[in-house]
This record gives C-alpha cells, structure tokens and sequence, in this order.
C-alpha cells in the first residue's frame, strides 16, 4: 500500500486542502513538510468553510497531524489557528497534533523584516508578509529558535542575544528600533507550555508509523514554479515545494513519498509578483477571477489569471516525478467558447518547451497557444465521468497528453464529495 504526496504544480492555490482532506479518509497520518502559515488551505464540508494555514488538513476528518522539520513555525499563530478551528468542533489535542521538536520559529522580528523590506523593496516579491523568508534565513543561519529550545531557559537567552546582533543592524538600516529581547523571552516563555504539549520527535512517530504499515500522506503546501531552487527565482517562497522535500521536511526516507500527486488548476494563477507567460489581462481573465472567486485566502489579494501553462506542469511532473495529477476546478471554464492551451514559447525566434532559468528569457517568452472548443453545459459538482460533456473531456485528455502525466481525480466544485475518482493513488 503506497503513500502519497500531494504537492502543487503550478504557484500555488490548486486546491491541495480540498484533495488532501478528501485524500485524508483512505490515510492514517497527514504530514505537512515545508512552508508555513504563507499556506492558505480551503476545505469545504456541507455548511463549514475551514481555513487552514498551519494545521495539516487532516484534522478536520481526525487524522494523525504532524507538523514536520521542515516547516517554519509561528507559535502564536500555530495557537490562534487551533482555538479558531476549535469554534468550528475540531479540538485539536496532543494525541492528534504531532509537532516536530526540531522545528524553527517565526518569530515577530521575522515578520518585521519580511514586511519592511517589502516596504522599502522598488521590485518587491509581494509576499505574504508573515516572516516566511527571514525565518528561513535564520534556519540555514544557524541562528533559529527551535520548538525543543522553549523548555531550555539558557539557550533561550543566548539564542536570542545571537539573534538579536544579527537583526539589530538589519533593523536600522530598513528605520526600524531594534527588537526587545527581554520582551521576545518573556512572550516565548509564556506560550511554551502550551506548545511544547505537542512537541515530539516527529521523526520518531513517523518511523513507528510507517513501520506498522499505516498510510501517510504527505501535504504540500505552495507550488513547483515557487520552489526556491526550482521556481521562478527571487519570486518564490524560501522553502523547497517539490515532493523530494517530504523526505527531509518530516524525517522519512525518501522511498516513503509513495505515489507523487500533482494537483492542477485546470487553468493557472499566481498571487504576488514574478513572470506568468500566459497571464490574461481581459474579459477571460476576469471571468477565471469571479467564477473561480480566486483572491488569496491568507491575504485576500487578488490573484492573476491566465491560461493553462502545459508547458510549466510538464516542468513540474519532472521536477517532483508526479505520477498522476488531480485537475481541478474544471468548472471554472463552464461556458468559455473557446479554450487556449499554452503547449511550449518562443523566446528570440526560437521554440523553446520549458522555462528558463534568466530572469530576462523568463520576462520574454512568449506562449505558443493551441485553441479547443469550450463546453456550455454545466460541469459544476460533477462526479461521474460519465457527466462531463464530450468537449470537457477532450481537455482533460489533452491536458494528460500534453503534461505527460494522467489525471486520476478531478474536482468540480469546492464541496469536499464533487470529486471525481479515477484511480486511487494509495492502491497503485
Ligand atoms: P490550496 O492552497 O492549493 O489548498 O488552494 P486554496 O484553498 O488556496 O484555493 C483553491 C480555492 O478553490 C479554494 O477556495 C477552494 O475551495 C476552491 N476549489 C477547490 N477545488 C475546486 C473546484 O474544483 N472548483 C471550484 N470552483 N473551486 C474549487
Ligand atoms: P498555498 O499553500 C500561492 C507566494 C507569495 C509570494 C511568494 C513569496 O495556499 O498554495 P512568502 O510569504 O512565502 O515569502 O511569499 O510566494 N506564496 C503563495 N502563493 N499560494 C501559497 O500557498 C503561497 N505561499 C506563498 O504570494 O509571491
Ligand atoms: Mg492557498
């Protein structure tokens, strides 16, 4: 019996939390392996809308959580996120949230930095402002505060001295004071109990875990294309996005990621800055931006639209060796009379099929388009197959054709049962 990884193979917002929450029933443990609360996660059940940002999605069906190594911590956040759920009936205890305890901190003074540089940035990135990068940097510094750290008085106090000769300068050159480090100690003892009741070798657990032949799935968060080796550098997110990642962001080997699911938009967005070879700037674009009702869910930003990049997924099935991928809101182009498929660009008289690392080649690219026929009927909360019109189904098989991977779920709504399954990634 396989595991899965769920990773995002376009920049993001491709409908992980739904899959991963519907994906979470055939599943023992979720695991989330990078990223942080950047991630904005949507889970809709019946009348409950879930917002997820930190919190793997498998607590809302009562899984096994752990939240591995590799993903940025924000202790606060981590708690307002469980009393928030808590509101809605999911009690998140420590027999269901695993924590790893060599997991780094977001600390205030990270989101200052992130936001102040934003501020001052004349190209920004248009992050998500949450402390994200700074605290990323610290890690690789050798700098982080880690959650084992919290029960440890004395490297509390040196860490943070550390941390604060590395941040005072930084601060005055962006105007900012610099941090209060008495206060920081006072703030991080007084939450440490409540979070050190989750702390565990995450490791540990997941050794046990797997060698009792229980099935994990592993939640991505963000996308290929926001990868910091693989994606479209310096606009990307400061964490490794591929599913090699779910080996060392949780302390697995990495024979245990299993079956590789993509998910796919049936169209591509991007929230942020950074290049978009097939963004729209006209009435279609709109259209994919209301229908779609695509504005960040951590930020509330807009996200641009554009048309399907088979070019950059095909990138991504490489890049993470998906095996199959999970189209969704498919719905979303009900009603579009003609459809375009970016199959490749040209980029100085020349046809190129993937995307270049140059920044420059990245801004030039122009997409090659193949055009289908759209569909008028309604494919919204279709769940057979046998209920999609015969146009919609051409462009699933194109898409499969074109990104060289098949599509064994689709999605038609929001709502966690429109799925469609075509073949279960845990049995193959
Ligand atoms: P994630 O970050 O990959 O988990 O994706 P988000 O939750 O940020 O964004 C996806 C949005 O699309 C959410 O509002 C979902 O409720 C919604 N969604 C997911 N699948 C579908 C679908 O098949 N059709 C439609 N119309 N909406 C969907
Ligand atoms: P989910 O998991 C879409 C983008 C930000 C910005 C860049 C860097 O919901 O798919 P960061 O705050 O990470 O330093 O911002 O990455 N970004 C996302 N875009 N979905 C996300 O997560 C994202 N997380 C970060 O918009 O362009
Ligand atoms: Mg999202």
């Amino acid at each position: 019996m396989a595991n899965v990884t769920v990773i995002g193979a376009q920049w993001g917002d491709e409908g992980k939390g739904k899959l991963v929450d519907w994906l979470s029933n055939r599943a023992d443990v979720v695991v989330r392996f990078q990223g942080g609360h950047n991630a904005g996660h949507t889970l809709v059940v019946g009348d409950q809308t879930y917002k997820l940002s930190l919190l793997p999605s498998g607590v809302v069906q009562g899984k096994l959580s752990v939240i591995g190594n590799g993903v940025a911590v924000d202790p606060w956040h981590l708690l307002s996120e469980i009393e928030k759920i808590a509101g809605q009936g999911i009690v998140i205890t420590p027999d269901l949230l695993v924590l790893a305890d060599n997991a780094c901190l977001i600390l205030p003074l990270h989101r200052d930095l992130d936001q102040a540089r934003e501020a001052a940035a004349t190209k920004k990135i248009g992050t998500t402002g949450r402390g994200i990068g700074p605290a990323y940097e610290d890690k690789v510094g050798r700098r982080a505060i880690r959650v084992a750290d919290l029960e440890d008085r004395e490297a509390l106090v040196a860490k943070i001295d550390r941390l604060l000769a590395h941040h005072t300068p930084l601060r005055a050159g962006l105007g900012l004071p610099p941090a209060d480090g008495d206060a920081l100690l006072a703030e991080l003892e007084a939450i440490a109990p409540k979070i050190l009741a989750y702390a565990k070798p995450a490791w540990l657990t997941l050794d046990e875990v797997a060698k009792s032949g229980r099935r994990i799935l592993f939640e991505g968060a963000q996308g290929a294309l926001l990868d910091v080796d693989h994606g479209t550098y310096p606009y990307v997110t400061s964490s490794n996005t591929v599913a090699g990642q779910a080996a060392a962001g949780s302390g697995l080997g990495p024979r245990s990621a299993g079956f590789v699911l993509g998910i796919v938009k049936a169209y591509t967005t991007r929230v942020g800055e950074g290049p978009f070879p097939t963004e729209l700037f006209d009435e279609v674009g709109q259209h994919l931006g209301t229908v779609g009702r695509e504005f960040g869910t951590v930020t509330g930003r807009a996200r641009r639209c554009g048309w399907f990049d088979a070019a950059l997924v095909r990138q991504s099935v490489a890049l993470s060796g998906i095996a199959g991928v999970a189209l969704t809101k498919l719905d979303v182009l009900d009603g579009l009379q003609t459809l375009k498929i970016c199959t490749g660009y040209r980029l100085d008289g020349r046809d190129i099929g993937y995307l270049p690392a140059g920044l420059k080649a990245q801004a030039a690219l122009e997409p090659v388009y193949e055009e289908m026929d759209g569909w008028s009927e309604s494919t919204q909360g279709a769940r057979t197959w046998k209920d999609l019109p015969a146009a919609a189904v051409k462009y699933v098989r194109r898409v499969e054709e074109l990104i060289g991977a098949p599509v064994v779920l689709l999605s038609t709504s929001p709502e966690r049962d429109d799925t469609i399954l075509m073949r279960d990634p845990f049995q193959d």
